[in-house]
């Protein structure tokens, strides 16, 4: 039996109601002429030729779903019944939208949220392609952005398509480089026919590109792709470019953060190096200190954060410096313990500069504890072994390495392995083993290649 008729017979009261408007000899049949209800039993023996000669048909977007019979009234209980499974379906159908809009609404709200919490523009791109994916499915998606630096579009995020990560497109080449020009969301569903398109590694049949748009400017676009059977809709292209809106504002957030932060490092590195120039016989100190340290945190496979923490700590180590007397800090004949005592306080006033600036925050104990020593007889607190941050362990023999391998005024610099062989020798006691061991390692073959190499990171 159809499935619309099986519903409308379960409307009990509806039904009763027709049946009564039809003076109680309403007749249903299927369209295999099976009476599916005759409650006055007007069938009779001979139902199937009364179909014949007074059914009239339910007609349903164009099919037959049932006939109605057993009454003079019979057309305009079918035309009734007709009219009520219609509605039913346009309810139905609108049921269905709401629904789908609701879900669409509650991934855009999701999108949006998840969006905005990231602050690297490749992470907002590899999250707005796979969010899009599970509103819009396909089987190829894209982020490409313009590069100021060279002119080209670069893809920076993609799942499925075969392009090479990183790879480079010519602004106004393909539909998508063609999107970027015209700032329009596009839909091409036969992508072989149209003369933009460049075949790349994947066999994409239709496609749909919608530009990344911030106010008057195109940074990018991101392509939907398919290469089975479907075509794209207008309502997915709405719903891929309420997308782009929000990503687009994203990357740009990101990419804001990423410049504000770059001014900030620099401004940093900038401070670092003002305070070095006090004493021109430490030039490069506090850069080679942050590469040992970097390369060591690396080979204690520090998590990112960390190592941003260290590196900081690492460029403000003896920031405090800037609090000690020239007269003592450029002193090259020996210090009195008076003077010892000024310089050593020098980690204290790295803590006192740096506590008004709240980012600073977690790269304090970096710097105030520089100079602790693994067995507790060190500066400015006497902390031991784990009570001292572990970026402050590192650093402590960073500082102590380079120390000993510069030139100075009173002194020549120690050969690298009498210096290492010192760092070994103090393991335990002024230095915590496990940092001296890393330490160590990276000297291991020819030269300290790991700092060199990825010196400047
Ligand atoms: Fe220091």
């Amino acid at each position: 039996m159809n499935a619309n008729i099986k519903r409308f017979l379960k409307k009990g009261a509806l039904l009763q109601h027709v049946d009564d408007l039809c003076d109680g000899s309403l007749l249903i049949m299927d369209t295999s002429g099976t009476v599916v209800y005759d409650p006055g039993g007007m069938g009779g023996d001979d139902a199937a030729g009364r179909v014949e000669s007074q059914a009239h048909p339910v007609v349903l977007a164009g099919e037959t779903v049932c006939r109605v019979a057993g009454t003079p009234k019979a057309a305009a209980a079918a035309a009734l019944i007709t009219s009520i499974l219609a509605t039913d379906d346009e309810k139905r159908d609108l049921i269905r939208e709401t629904l789908s809009k609701y879900r669409e609404i509650n991934l855009l709200y999701d999108i949006t949220e998840k969006l905005a919490a990231s602050l690297d523009p490749r992470d907002v791109a590899e999250l707005a392609i796979h969010e899009t994916l599970k509103m819009v499915p396909a089987d190829h998606a894209s982020m490409m952005v313009f590069d100021d630096k060279t002119g080209y579009l670069q893809v920076i995020a993609e799942i499925g398509s075969g392009i090479e990560p990183k790879a480079v497109v010519e602004v106004g080449k393909g539909i998508s480089g063609s999107v970027i020009v015209s700032g329009k969301a596009e839909i091409v569903n036969d992508v072989g026919n149209d003369t933009r398109h460049v075949p790349g590694a994947a066999r994409i049949r239709a496609l749909m590109c919608a530009p990344l748009r911030l106010k008057d400017r195109v940074m990018g676009v991101i392509n939907m792709g398919r290469s089975g059977e479907g075509s794209f809709t207008a309502e997915e292209l709405k719903l891929l470019s309420a997308i782009t809106l929000q990503t687009a504002a994203a990357i740009e957030n990101a990419r804001l953060y990423d410049t504000l932060k770059e001014t900030f490092l620099t401004s940093v590195y900038t401070l670092a190096e003002t305070i070095e120039m006090r004493d021109p016989y430490t030039g490069g100190h506090t850069k080679r200190v942050m590469e040992y340290s970097l390369a060591i945190g690396r080979a204690l496979a520090l998590d990112e954060e960390e190592q941003e923490r260290l590196r900081l700590a690492a460029a403000l180590h003896d920031v405090g410096k800037i609090g000690v007397r020239d007269s003592v800090l450029l002193k090259t004949d020996k210090l009195t313990d008076e003077e010892f005592g000024e310089i050593r306080k020098h980690p204290q006033h790295g803590e006192n500069i740096l506590k008004y600036i709240k980012y600073f925050g977690p790269v304090i104990p970096g710097v105030k504890q520089h100079h602790e020593r693994y067995d507790g007889r060190g500066y400015p607190d006497g902390l031991k072994g784990d009570e001292i941050d572990l970026i402050a362990r590192i650093i402590a023999v960073g500082d102590s390495y380079d120390a000993m391998t510069t030139d100075r005024p009173y002194r020549r610099g120690l050969e690298q392995a009498v210096a290492l062989e010192e760092i070994r020798r103090c393991s335990g006691a002024q230095f915590d083993p496990v940092v001296v061991a890393a330490f160590l390692g990276l000297w291991e073959g020819d030269g300290c290649l790991t700092c060199t190499e990825k010196a400047g990171e």
